[in-house]
């Protein structure tokens, strides 16, 4: 044991100096309904001068199990986080006891790094349903200072390496989104130029409820959710059943409470590229900004008023599964973008070869990550052989009592997040796993681009979309596709429902491309062995 520690206590210095680096994680940003524009500051000192990742997705819609897949690499069924509650394993004894040991501060910390958590964490994190309350440190952190519970800006509590901070609604004092900035800073100004560091910065923005600074709050005063797509305020007949159930059209509570959700969301999002401004002056101050890699995500998308949901996540299409990704440092590609597809399920592994910037070959043999790193296809790289299809899975939330909690009279049971106008957004049955493909050729043509999704239902509903002919997903083809295709699909989808490890991403090839004119224009029955 001693004669380890001593070895692990040599190896920062067997190495030439590991990069730096930052990952800032918003909550709920999206980036398919113009989630990115007002983060302006973001957008150059990020994007210009760094990589975008124009086709990345969420694993799983939904905060906790998306954080708990982002922290350990591990794709849902195998952190077996299912849902925001303790009982769902969201900060639970399991999590605590199988996964957290192995997340990714616990990944680096071996390698010398000095460690920085400072904001959300898990939905219910340092409360007293989860294990160990606010005491309870995760392994693998060296300057702990995360948000007890899910996001607000004031009135909440931080766990500074175990003890109990509170904070009133003092802007000054406690607006979360500045205060996790200026620990971050004040963070980077303690580091030594010989050691590196690792941070995950995760502010509350733009998730509810929506404080935002009183200089932005005035702004966008006149800003609606966009009208001009094909999806706002639309009826989606062929549907799962809480999409196809939604009231079309909206009503005018939903349509305002969703364009008030639009405008409070960019508000605060201002304060994160305020935040995102002073972490790069503090690294550009202390003369380490050359040294770091800094990446900029979300957990997942969002809607507001697509295909007539009022406002939430939890559903599987593109405005709710894409993320922004934007990502600078060594050898990142300036203002370039890169579209192979990844997810959240990829971070860890990344974020880990990026560190280890010796060791080649470190992912799956020791690692056990689903996931994939990305860092070759940073400079800029044609990689032939990147992975084409990702897992997206989700086990929708329902409540026994609907009744009490929203007030809506009638309202069955197994549905959530009615509000406003008794309209909700979700179902215990709203629970899906699909593959999302993309394929592209050797000079980057996007050949084949797919979803295709099956719930755990009354009726094993299917959903599938040719993203290419549909970028909006109006027409579910589920009905007209070839059978041996949707068979295809559904035993890529078994496989990758269970995959482990390194099979995650080389179930890959599909037996043949999904050649969409061959399609029949007729209703079919669809037989299914279900993947649940
Ligand atoms: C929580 O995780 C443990 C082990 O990781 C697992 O046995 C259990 O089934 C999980 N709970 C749920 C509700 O999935
Ligand atoms: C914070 O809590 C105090 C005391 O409960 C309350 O008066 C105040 O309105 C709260 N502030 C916000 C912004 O929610
Ligand atoms: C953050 O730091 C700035 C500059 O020192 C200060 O004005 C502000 O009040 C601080 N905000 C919080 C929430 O700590
Ligand atoms: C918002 O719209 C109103 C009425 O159309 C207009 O008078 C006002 O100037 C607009 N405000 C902004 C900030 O554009
Ligand atoms: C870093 O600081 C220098 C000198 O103040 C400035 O010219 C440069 O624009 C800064 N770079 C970034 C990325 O902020
Ligand atoms: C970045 O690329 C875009 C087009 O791809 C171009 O319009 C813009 O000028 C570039 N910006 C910089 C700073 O090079
Ligand atoms: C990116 O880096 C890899 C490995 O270092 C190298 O083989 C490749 O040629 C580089 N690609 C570009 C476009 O610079
Ligand atoms: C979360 O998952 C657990 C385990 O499956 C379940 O008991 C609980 O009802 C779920 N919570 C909600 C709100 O759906
Ligand atoms: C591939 O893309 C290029 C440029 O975008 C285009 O000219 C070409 O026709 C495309 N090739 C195929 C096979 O689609
Ligand atoms: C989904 O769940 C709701 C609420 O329990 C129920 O009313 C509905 O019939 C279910 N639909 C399907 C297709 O299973």
């Amino acid at each position: 044991m001693r004669a380890l520690q001593v070895l692990f206590g040599l190896i920062p210095f067997l190495y030439a100096k590991r990069p730096n680096i930052v990952f800032i994680l918003t909550d709920d940003l999206d980036v398919a309904m113009g989630g990115m524009t007002p983060l302006e500051k973001t957008r150059r000192l990020l994007g210009e001068a760094g990589a975008t990742f124009s086709n990345a997705f969420a694993s799983t819609p939904i905060c906790c199990p998306s954080r708990s897949t982002i922290l350990s690499g591990r794709y849902q069924h195998n952190t077996k986080v299912l849902n925001n509650t303790v009982d769902g394993n969201c900060s639970s004894q399991a999590w605590q006891d199988n996964i957290e040991p192995s997340t990714i501060g616990a990944r680096l910390q071996p390698l010398g790094y000095k460690t920085f958590y400072a904001g959300k964490y898990l939905n219910m994190y340092g409360l007293k349903r989860s294990p160990g309350g606010v005491g309870h440190v995760p392994k693998g952190w060296d300057s702990w200072n995360a948000l007890v519970g899910n996001s607000r800006y004031y009135n909440y509590s931080i766990s500074r390496n175990g003890k109990e901070e509170k904070h009133g609604d003092d802007f000054n004092k406690d607006y979360l989104t500045n205060l996790v900035a200026n620990d971050s800073v004040a963070f980077i100004n303690s580091m030594k130029a010989d050691t590196p560091f690792f941070m995950i910065v995760a502010p509350p923005a733009p998730h509810e409820p929506w404080d935002s600074d009183p200089k932005y709050a005035d702004l966008y005063q006149n800003l609606t959710a966009p009208r001009d797509n094909q999806q706002w305020n639309i009826h989606r007949a062929d549907a799962h059943w809480v999409v196809r159930n939604v009231p079309n059209p909206m009503s005018e509570t939903s349509t305002k409470w969703s364009d008030n959700a639009y405008r409070s969301r960019w508000r605060c999002l201002k304060s994160v590229d305020d935040l995102v401004e002073s972490i790069m002056n503090a690294l550009n101050e202390t003369q380490m900004l050359d040294d770091t890699y800094i990446m900029f995500s979300s957990d997942h998308g969002y809607h507001t008023g697509q295909f007539s949901l009022p406002y939430d996540k939890r559903q599987p299409y593109e405005f709710d599964l894409r993320i922004p990704l934007l990502i600078r440092g060594p050898n990142v590609k300036p203002n370039s973008t890169i579209p192979y597809p990844v997810s959240t399920v990829d971070f860890a592994p990344t974020i880990l070869d990026l560190a280890n910037q010796n060791s080649k070959k470190l992912r799956f043999e020791d690692t056990n990550f689903d996931g994939e790193s990305f860092k070759t296809l940073l400079n800029g790289s044609v990689d032939t052989s990147w992975r084409q299809n990702l897992l997206i899975e989700y086990h929708g939330e329902g409540l026994n009592d609907p009744a009490t909690v929203y007030n809506c009279p009638g309202l069955g049971p197994g549905v959530s997040e009615c509000v406003p106008d008794c309209v909700c957004d979700d179902a215990s049955n709203n629970t899906f796993a699909c593959v999302r493909r993309q394929i592209y050729s050797e000079n980057l043509n996007l050949t084949d681009d797919l979803v295709y999704c099956e719930f755990v239902d009354k009726e094993n509903f299917i959903e599938v979309y040719n993203l290419i002919e549909d970028p909006a997903q109006l027409k579910n083809l589920r009905g007209t596709l070839d059978p041996t295709m949707l068979e295809d699909l559904n035993m890529q989808l078994i496989e990758l429902s269970s995959c482990t490890g390194e099979e995650c991403s080389t179930l890959d090839v599909p037996p043949f491309r999904v050649d969409f004119d061959r399609t029949h224009e007729k209703e079919e029955t669809i037989q299914n062995d279900h993947i649940f």
